[in-house]
């Protein structure tokens, strides 16, 4: 008799990965490296020292290195909100008459309320370990600050946040569980930085972008004695942190005898998605497997299906490495979208590179659209999702809708990244039919790549 698969499965404390899958150790091209923006001469990992904490430096920089013990005081965090489940969707599949089978990882189980306490307790750990006095970071749309926040206050860290400021006015309950945790929030670009007055000269009613809030965090960081800057995406140090989503799925579907036709994740700076496919892109780089792994993404924020392939800042200010990456230009301020953890204007190098060289597809979906699937699977399922995973929701409806109309009973596993609690304008606008969808122009595009830094 085929074997019941059930709701949930959890892996047992001692099933769960005691190592982070480093995805560069198996791929045959790495990732042009970063370069410093002055010399135009690969960084070394000494010239990340005073941004980063050394070990995480470390991390950034090793291409070899395919698996990184998780420090024992990491794995014993981990265990207060992990493992995350593996749901099969039954009640979605049911709705949308489907013979696909519909697997999620359901991250959302942990007061940030999604992935990012994944890479927020490696990163709070070394900062400890290496005797640090506090950390800054950005947020979006505040899982990540969340996240951080939690992890500072478990190692008495302070940290100094700063939010978007759209997503901070959408969302001021966010600030207030930040605070909760003792973190100091400051809308972003605010006055108390060089570059934040230098943006809000240029822009005075600017929403603000994770970019210019990554540029205020850094400032802070590089003027405060003891201080460093730690960053909740697009590093490669927290793609292997995140590792941990994609090696417990493919531990679960493995005790089921399953393995994913697709592989679907949003994609922001790329972490979620780096994080879930890891193992499956092993597999597809040594020739084990070949599932189908595609991001998605908003499309008021294309990166990855309308941004150029080339060196850029990571920040509004300009202040990091340049990273080749797709990206839409980092003065690309996007739109006031829902999703704010999608609002980045560039993408994972790792990522990038993955996708250039063809292994990985991408799909920009309107957030319209993403809010319709948001409510057919908060109604099936019962979670009610983050926008920023609807978009992952979005896509994995339409494979098996695709998969309805051939018959095909494909396996889809996707990252459900987190929960929308603090969602409901982004909810209550797409309820009262106020929500619009806005997709930049080429025209529009063009300005952002117009000021893409000049590299041969
Ligand atoms: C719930 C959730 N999902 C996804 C993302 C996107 O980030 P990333 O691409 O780094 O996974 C964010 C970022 O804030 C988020 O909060």
């Amino acid at each position: 008799m085929a074997k019941k698969i059930p709701h949930r499965l959890y892996l047992t404390e001692d099933q769960m990965p005691k190592q982070w899958y480093n995805l560069r150790a198996d791929m045959k091209q790495q990732h042009d490296p970063l370069l410093n923006p002055a010399t135009l001469k690969p960084v070394k990992v000494e010239d990340l020292y005073p941004i980063f904490c050394e070990e995480l430096a470390h991390q950034e920089m090793d291409c070899t290195t395919r698996y990184f013990d998780i420090p024992e005081e990491i794995q014993e965090f981990y265990k207060m909100y992990r493992p995350s489940p593996l749901v099969r969707a039954y009640n979605l599949e049911k709705a949308l008459k489907t013979p696909a089978k519909i697997y999620f990882k359901y991250e959302g189980n942990n007061t940030s309320g999604s992935h990012k306490l994944n890479s927020a307790i490696a990163q709070a750990y070394y900062a400890k370990k290496q005797g640090l006095k506090g950390l800054t970071t950005e947020t979006g749309a505040g899982q990540w600050g969340t996240a951080l926040a939690e992890a500072c206050a478990f190692y008495n860290l302070p940290l100094t946040v700063y939010m978007v400021k759209v997503s901070y006015e959408q969302k001021p309950f966010r600030k207030t569980v930040m605070q909760t945790y003792g973190a100091e929030i400051v809308p972003s670009p605010s006055n108390t930085t060089k570059i934040g007055q230098e943006i809000l000269k240029e822009n005075p009613d600017t929403g603000g972008s994770l970019g210019c809030a990554i540029s205020e965090a850094i400032e802070k960081a590089m003027s405060n004695p003891g201080y460093r800057y730690v960053l909740g995406s697009v590093l490669n140090q927290v793609l292997l942190h995140q590792s941990i989503i994609g090696l417990e799925s493919k531990i679960a579907l493995e005790m089921l005898d399953e393995y994913p036709d697709i592989v679907i994740g949003c994609a922001g700076g790329g972490s979620n998605l780096g994080g879930l496919i890891a193992p499956f892109m092993q597999d597809k780089l040594t020739g084990k497997a070949s599932p189908r792994i595609v991001a998605v993404e908003p499309a008021s924020c294309p990166s990855l299906t309308r941004g150029k392939y080339a060196y850029d800042f990571c920040d509004t200010g300009r202040v990091t490495p340049l990273a080749r990456m797709y990206t839409l230009g980092s003065r690309f301020i996007p739109s006031a979208n829902h999703a704010g953890g999608l609002r980045y204007h560039g993408m994972s190098p790792i990522l990038s590179k993955l996708y250039h060289d063809g292994y990985m597809e991408a799909i920009a979906v309107e957030q319209t659209k993403v809010f319709e699937a948001a409510v057919l699977f908060a109604k099936q399922e019962t979670i009610l999702p983050a926008p920023e995973s609807a978009h992952a929701i979005r896509a994995a409806i339409d494979e098996a809708i695709r998969c309805r109309e051939t018959g095909e009973a494909k396996t889809i596993l996707f990252g459900l990244t987190g929960t929308g609690y603090f969602d409901m304008t982004a909810y209550n606008s797409y309820l009262s039919g106020t929500m619009t969808d806005y997709i930049p122009s080429d025209e529009n595009l063009q300005k952002g790549f117009d000021l893409l830094p000049k590299v041969n």
